[in-house]
């Protein structure tokens, strides 16, 4: 199971989309790791790794929301709230159940939630925030 980045999926600010590939690949290395079941450290690794990098994403969003002043700005973080929680759901179950199969399907739902995320109000950001820049 291989997450592909698509070109419909870009925001058009360079910056964001370069971190989405970002997202993506990591995701797609962690999928593997379970795919392969690999050991419970190596996908902790993997896992702490997204998450790092999520955290940086989502910041990066939030920088160039409030610099610009967006409209919809707080429903935006609710979404990033949201999934960080998911996300830290999934990291417990995995560390309680070592389930790679419970871990990878919760983390096709994490794959949905970003590609709708992205190609959705991601997207509609880009939008303004082109305009702004
Ligand atoms: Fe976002």
């Amino acid at each position: 199971m291989t997450i592909e980045w698509k070109d419909n999926l870009a925001t058009g600010v360079n910056e964001i989309d370069a971190q989405h590939k970002e997202l993506f690949k990591r995701i797609d290395v962690l999928f593997e790791a379970c795919s392969k079941r690999k050991g419970r450290a190596e996908v902790s690794n993997l896992m702490n790794f997204l998450e790092e990098y999520v955290v940086v994403h989502f910041d990066t969003e939030e920088k160039y929301m409030t610099m610009f002043n967006y409209p919809e700005y707080s429903s935006h973080m609710d979404e990033h709230t949201n999934f960080i929680t998911d996300f830290l759901y999934l990291k417990k179950q995995f560390e309680t159940s070592n389930e790679h199969l419970t871990l990878l399907k919760l983390n096709m739902k994490l794959v949905d939630w970003l590609i709708q995320h992205i190609g959705k109000v991601d997207k509609k950001m880009g939008v303004f925030l082109k305009n702004k820049m």
